[in-house]
Formats: structure tokens, sequence, C-alpha cells
């Protein structure tokens, strides 16, 4: 069978095919062994505000006390926030780790639904779940089952090849942002798979509106913006079975700026991009993500709901405005006057002719 990759919200077609692995092998990401930072991680975040003693961590781990000191002094290099009495460890107010432990402890009930690793650094979410993609579905024929799936999530706290749209990079800086990617099988035809994308957006903002006290807004197609900047970019890319019509499997990728990084935002990107909030607060990078997963899981098992559209349309902040379609170079005005049902943005050009646009870039213009 043969298989196109494509990026949906470029409408780019990769340059490359390939025929499918028929004997892949399948990737778990849940069995692995934790190392003893991680599990010293998840010992502090299951004791709350009580404190652990150094030996009995040691004892629990069947290490020595020093090991554990050491351990947290590296813990505290990677960002996390340890106090440390005389009782012993805890975590502090504002110790915001982005760990697996605590994306599973958020999400609970609801993890058996999910693949998780939890990467320091990576390259970039989306491209690992690419490279894994072929095998995960071919070796394993219960993860054929579309929505019924476990989906299979790469977390990073930082990515040094971080990817966009457009072929733009995603700045990926460490202990500030999420950089999280689905694994996932849609029932979806290649023409609604932009549908993914929208429902990582919606996603987005629930999980911002339920961890933060934020009013996400959406600009068409899928960048989440708060208090006026761009806080979260969404990248969705699929394998299309040229045969069928249909998607072999999607990757969601989406990467939040949840604080500003130190220095602030790098200057080519300090005008757009801003930060969800201001100070650290306790785990809130694992509770976004938890929260982000639940609700697009919630939105993907019905994507032609109408409540999801008219939830897009609500958050929608291009409805009404004059924007610029960005296409081949060119900067075309127009003005965006409505989101039919498929959450296609409809604009009328200055020439009074109009389109549904599926995907694409489009910008605010200035009056
Ligand atoms: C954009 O705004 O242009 C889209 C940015 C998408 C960034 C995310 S971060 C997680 C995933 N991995 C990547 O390399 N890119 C996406």
């Amino acid at each position: 069978m043969i298989f196109a990759h494509v990026n949906f919200l470029t409408n780019k077609k990769l340059t490359y095919f390939f025929i499918r692995d028929i004997i892949g092998q399948v990737v778990n990401g849940t069995g692995k062994d934790m190392n003893a930072k991680q599990q010293i991680a998840e010992l502090l975040e299951n004791s709350g505000e009580n404190y652990i003693s150094g030996s009995a961590i040691a004892e629990k781990l069947d290490i020595t006390r020093a090991a554990v000191w050491k351990c947290i002094k590296q813990m505290e290099d990677e960002g996390y926030e340890i106090e440390a009495t005389k009782r012993g460890y805890r975590l502090g107010e504002r110790s915001d780790a982005l760990s697996r432990s605590a994306v599973l402890k958020y999400l609970g009930e609801d993890s058996s639904y999910y693949n998780i690793e939890v990467f320091d650094v990576i390259d970039s979410t989306n491209t690992y779940l690419k490279k894994k993609a072929p095998s995960y579905f071919s070796g394993n024929p219960e993860n054929k089952t579309g929505n019924g799936a476990q989906w299979y999530v790469a977390i990073a706290d930082s990515q040094d090849s971080g990817r966009g749209r457009m072929g733009r990079c995603f700045v990926s800086p460490s202990g500030t942002g999420i950089y999280l990617s689905v694994l996932l099988k849609p029932s979806l035809s290649a023409q609604q798979a932009v549908k993914m994308t929208t429902a990582a957006a919606v996603a987005a903002c629930r999980a911002i509106e339920e961890c933060t006290d934020k009013e996400p807004k959406i600009k068409w197609v899928n960048d989440v913006f708060v208090d006026g900047k761009k806080t979260c970019g969404i990248l969705t890319e699929a394998s299309v079975d040229l045969e069928g019509g249909g998607l072999d499997w999607a990757v969601i990728g989406i990467g939040f700026n949840v604080y500003e990084p130190e220095g602030g935002f790098p200057e080519e990107i300090k005008d757009i991009a801003g930060a969800i909030v201001k100070d650290k607060r306790r785990d809130l990078r694992s509770r976004l993500a938890a929260s982000f997963l639940k609700g697009l899981r919630e939105i993907c098992s019905d994507l032609k709901a109408k409540e999801f559209a008219s939830e897009y349309k609500k958050k929608s902040f291009l409805i009404g405005k004059n924007i610029n379609v960005l296409r081949d170079g060119e900067k075309i005005p127009a003005f965006a006057f409505d989101l039919d049902d498929e959450l296609h943005l409809l604009v009328r050009y200055e020439d009074g002719s109009e389109e549904a646009l599926n995907s694409g870039e489009v910008s605010v213009r200035e009056r």
C-alpha cells in the first residue's frame, strides 16, 4: 500500500512515499523502568505537603542517602523546586517539573487510554511519533480500532528541533513549555483531517480554562491566544492511504508556552508569542497536559458533534475582522465573515467574491 505524508495545514504533500512495513514492532512506552530520579519525583508528588526523610526514600528505593541527595540536586537543576528541611524533602509550591507520574496522576482513571512517554529533551515529539507510527499500528491489531485504541503520546520538557507550520521551527526551551504529540488512528477522510487540528485547539482552550483563570481565544485555524498573544501552536501531520482516501494515522502536535522563558522570548517571535501565566504554579504543566489529553479524546470521540463546532466558533476571534489571506507569498485583503459547520473560514475579497478556506495562513489586518 502506498501512503503520502501530508501536512494538513500547509496542504503540502511531502516529497516522499513509502511502502508500509508489514511486520512492525509493537511499541509500548508504558512499561519502561523508572530510574531513581523518576521514583523520587513520584514519591514527592504523591506525598503532597508532607515531608519524606532522606532515609525513608533511600530505604524505599534501596539506594544510599548520598545517592538520594545526588538525585535531589540533579532534580533541582532540572526545574524541580524542592524544599529540604530537617524533616526531609517535599515539593515546593512553585515546583512545576513535567513528569510522567504527575501526568498519569492527573489523568486518573483515564490514564489507561494513553501510552505515554515523557522526555527531558527530544528533537521533536512529532518526528518521534511519525517514526513510530507504521509499526505501532501494523503490529498491534488492538491499535487499529480507531478511537477505542490507546493513543501513543510523547511529551517533552524541551525540543532541540521543534517544528512549526510552513516549515518553520518552533522555539521549545526547557522548563517553560509543554511539547506534546499524540499518535492516533482517526476514522476521517483526508479532507476532514483539518478537524483534528480544530479539535486540538478547542481541547487546548478547555485545558487552559480548567487549569488557570485565563480566557483563551482561537485564531483560525489553530493558534490559541491568551491576552492577545499566541500561547499554543498546533501541527498536524498524517499518512494518507491514497487508495482508500482515509487516514492511516495522524500525529497531532501542540506546543504550549506556559511561562515566559528566562530572558524573554527570542527577538523574532517576541511581538507575537506570549505565556499563559506569569508565575510558576505547582504541577501546572502536568495538569495542562492531562487536561488537554482528556479533552482531545472526548472531542475526537464525536468530531461531528454540533457542540464542538459551536464551541470553536464561540472562541474564534477572527469573525468580523479584516484579514489578509497569505497565499504564495502574497497578502490578499479580505473580510472574515463567518465559519461554516465544517469550520471553514468564510471570507469575502475586495472584488466581492467569497471563498470557504479549508486551511492556510491568515493574519489580522491593521486598519
Ligand atoms: C505552529 O505554531 O507553527 C505549530 C507549532 C507546533 C509545535 C508542536 S510542539 C510539539 C510538536 N512537536 C513539534 O516539533 N512540533 C509540534
